[in-house]
Order: structure tokens, then C-alpha cells, then sequence
């Protein structure tokens, strides 16, 4: 594993976008898988900057999110779709029919994933998986378990993951408890990883993903076995290694 430590959030999301323009520069149709939360959004608005200033061209690039909650259509404002629109596909030129997100409303979960990961495969594979990490050590929404679930699926949210991000709620209890996610089959199979963890609550998890048994009670200790894998981190998130 690279690592790479930076003094703030900012500088993460720069260092973040500089790898994935790269990429971009590189392939222009590359296939970005892509991830939601607090974290990439500096990442985010540094790749915006970047089309803004004519450097990056997203038009022939396609991407795959890891992941979304059951029930929440995709015009929810907590819905994943909608946090994708709101924070990198309304400002830059990806043709909206090449983004996807998994449904986290049709009828078979089961057969949205099996289909999820077809497409994917179909795409040729990600070239580049953006990761947040959960205080738990969960990647997507692959939440702490006793095996690794390797295809696109239904999880049970765990209390820790549902304390997290009740924060993009109005309450608790409006979080839904499940949510369908890339599994670790797909985010493995990506030739590039690219993990970002920014704040003192993430420490925990990055040290138990970089220096910790392998393990699916730490979800991104699978990591450890893949090829190609750069973190990109605060000083916080970086403090127990
Ligand atoms: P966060 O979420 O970026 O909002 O902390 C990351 C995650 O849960 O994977």
C-alpha cells in the first residue's frame, strides 16, 4: 500500500483529484467507480475546478457508485444519486446516461445487484475505485461480517454506520437500515484503489486496515492483498500508524 499523509482535508481532495485527472488524462473512456459521504467531496470540487479550467474532459469516462440506500428514491435529497448530481455530475460534462448508481428501489435487490455487477464487468471492470472508509472499517456499504461478500448485495446497516450518517438526516430514525452495495469481489477487481480517510474518527480503521489481522470483521483489511492501492490521508486519520 502507498501511503500518502497531508496536513488537511483539502490537500487530501487535492491529492485525490490529481490521481484520478491522471487517470482521466491517461484513458479519457476510463470507468470510475465512485463512492459518497463527507470525505471525497474536496475530491470532488477539485476535479470540478479542473474541467472548469478546461484540464479534464469527462465526456467519454463512465462510472459505477458503490452504493445506495434501500427506499430511497433517486431524487431523495439523502439519496446517493442525488448527492453524485449535486457534488460532480451537474458540474462537469459526464454524459448522464453513463453514471450509475444502484437502485435502491427495485422490486429484487438481488437481481439489481446481479446486474449491477454485469454491467460492470461489461464496462470492462473500474480502472479506479474511490473508497471513504466507515469508524468501523467498512468499505462501501460492506459493513463488518464474518465472510466477504463478493458480488453486489443487500447489507443490514450496522448502529455504527446508521450514528455516522444520521448527521445527513433530519433524525435517527429516518436512515434507512439497509442499503445495496458493490461487494469485494468488484472494489478487488479494480485495477486502482484510491482510499481516502480524513479526521481523528477514522484512525481506528485505517490502522486496522494497514496494520491489522485480514479479516471481514475489518472490511478494508482485504486491501492489504490488493495490487495497487494508495491512501490518501490526514494527519488525524493517519495517527495510530
Ligand atoms: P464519510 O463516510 O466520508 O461521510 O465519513 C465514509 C464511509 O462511510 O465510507
Amino acid at each position: 500500500m502507498e501511503i500518502r499523509v497531508y496536513d488537511t482535508k483539502e490537500q487530501c481532495g487535492k491529492a485525490a483529484a490529481a490521481i484520478i485527472a491522471a487517470q482521466l488524462l491517461r484513458k479519457p473512456a476510463s470507468v470510475l467507480g465512485l463512492a459518497t459521504g463527507s470525505t471525497p467531496i474536496p475530491c470532488y470540487q477539485e476535479l470540478v475546478r479542473l474541467y472548469e479550467e478546461g484540464v479534464l474532459d469527462f465526456s467519454k469516462a463512465v462510472s459505477y457508485n458503490l452504493d445506495e440506500y434501500v427506499g430511497l428514491p433517486a431524487d431523495h435529497v439523502c439519496s446517493y444519486h442525488h448527492f453524485m448530481r449535486v457534488n460532480l455530475f451537474d458540474h462537469v460534462n459526464i454524459r448522464l446516461d453513463a453514471t450509475h448508481v444502484p437502485s435502491g428501489t427495485a422490486g429484487d435487490i438481488h437481481e439489481e445487484g446481479a446486474a449491477y455487477d454485469a454491467a460492470i464487468a461489461a464496462a470492462g471492470g473500474i480502472d479506479i475505485q474511490v473508497l471513504g472508509i466507515g469508524r468501523n472499517g467498512h468499505i462501501g456499504f460492506n459493513e463488518p461480517a464474518d465472510s466477504f461478500t463478493k458480488g453486489c448485495h443487500l447489507v443490514q446497516l450496522t448502529d455504527s454506520t446508521i450514528d455516522a450518517n444520521t448527521r445527513f438526516f433530519n433524525s435517527r430514525d429516518e436512515v434507512p437500515k439497509q442499503a445495496i452495495t458493490m461487494g469485494i469481489g468488484s472494489i478487488m477487481a479494480a485495477k486502482t484503489v484510491l482510499l481516502m480517510a480524513t479526521g481523528a474518527d477514522k484512525a481506528w480503521a485505517i490502522n486496522a486496515t494497514v496494520n491489522g489481522e485480514l479479516t471481514p470483521a475489518v472490511p478494508a483489511s482485504v486491501l492489504q492483498t490488493h495490487h495497487d492501492v494508495i491512501l490518501i490521508l490526514d494527519k488525524a486519520a493517519a495517527s495510530l500508524l
